[in-house]
C-alpha cells in the first residue's frame, strides 16, 4: 500500500501517521523527521537544511527528492509505505511521480487531513515530542501521564524549534505551494478527506476505513 498524508502544519499527520504505521504495518516516511534527524547529527545534510527548518521555509526541492528517491530504495519501503510531508511543492509530486513508475508501484490513496488555519497556533505551540522515540503529545489534547516524560519509553519531551509563533506564521505562507496538490490528487481520482477537527480517535478511525480496501 502506497499513501501520501497531505494538510497544513498540525493537521495532524504526525499523530495520525504513528497510528497507520502499527494498523498496516508500512513504514512512516515523514521527510520532517529525517530532516530534523540529519540536524541532531550534525552531518552535511543537516548543515544545509538546519535554516530552513529553524525558520519554517521549505527546504529546496533538489535536496528534499535526493532524499526521498534514496530512503524509497530500503529494505522496508519494499512492502509500501507511508509518505508524510512529501510531497509538498507540484515538482515534489512530479518528482514521485517518476519514482513510482520506475517502481513499478501505484499511489494508492492521498489523505488530506482538512482543518482550519485557526486550530493550528494552539496545536503546535502545544505539542511536544520524545527525544528518544519521536512520539507526539500535547500539553492539553494529548498530555503525557507525566508532564515532560514520554508514556511510551520514558523519553524527555521538548519543543520544536520551528514551533514558535513567527516560525508557524513562515509555515502556514509556505503552504501556499502545498496547496495545488489537493486539486493535483483529486483530478487524478486519488484523494480522500478526512475532517481533522474531532478527537484524534475519531479522525485515527476515519482514516482507517479509507484505507482498509487498499490492504
Ligand atoms: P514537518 O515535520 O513535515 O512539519 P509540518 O508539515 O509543519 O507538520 P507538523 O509535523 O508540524 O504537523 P502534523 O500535521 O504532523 O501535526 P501533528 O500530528 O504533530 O516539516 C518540518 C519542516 O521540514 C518544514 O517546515 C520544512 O522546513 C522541512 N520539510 C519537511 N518536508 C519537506 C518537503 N517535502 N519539502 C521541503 N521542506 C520540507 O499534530 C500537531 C499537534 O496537534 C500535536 O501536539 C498533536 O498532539 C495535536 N493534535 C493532532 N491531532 C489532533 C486532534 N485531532 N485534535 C487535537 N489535537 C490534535
Ligand atoms: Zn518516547
Amino acid at each position: 500500500m502506497q499513501v501520501i498524508l497531505v494538510g497544513l502544519p498540525g493537521a495532524g499527520k504526525g499523530t495520525q501517521a504513528e497510528r497507520i504505521q502499527s494498523d498496516f504495518g508500512i513504514p512512516h516516511i515523514s521527510t520532517g523527521d529525517m530532516f530534523r534527524r540529519a540536524v541532531a547529527s550534525g552531518g552535511e545534510l543537516g548543515k544545509q537544511v538546519q535554516s530552513y527548518l529553524d525558520s519554517g521555509r521549505l527546504v529546496p526541492d533538489e535536496i528534499t527528492i535526493a532524499v526521498v528517491r534514496e530512503r524509497l530504495k530500503a529494505e522496508d519501503a519494499q512492502r509500501g509505505f507511508l509518505l508524510d510531508g512529501f510531497p509538498r511543492t507540484l515538482e515534489q509530486a512530479g518528482a514521485l511521480d517518476a519514482m513510482l513508475n520506475e517502481l513499478h508501484r501505484p499511489l494508492d490513496a492521498v489523505l488530506y487531513i482538512h482543518v482550519h488555519e485557526n486550530v493550528l497556533l494552539a496545536r503546535l505551540t502545544g505539542r511536544r515530542i520524545c527525544r528518544s522515540c519521536g512520539a507526539t503529545y500535547h500539553t492539553v489534547f494529548q498530555p503525557p501521564q507525566v508532564e515532560g516524560v514520554c508514556d511510551k519509553c520514558g523519553g524527555e519531551l521538548y519543543q520544536r524549534p520551528d514551533d514558535t509563533e513567527a516560525a508557524v506564521k513562515t509555515r502556514l505562507e509556505q503552504y501556499q505551494q502545498t496547496a495545488p496538490l489537493i486539486d493535483y490528487y483529486k483530478e487524478r481520482g486519488v484523494l480522500y478527506q478526512v475532517e481533522g477537527e474531532q478527537p484524534i480517535d475519531k479522525v485515527h478511525a476515519d482514516v482507517k476505513a479509507v484505507l482498509q480496501p487498499f490492504v
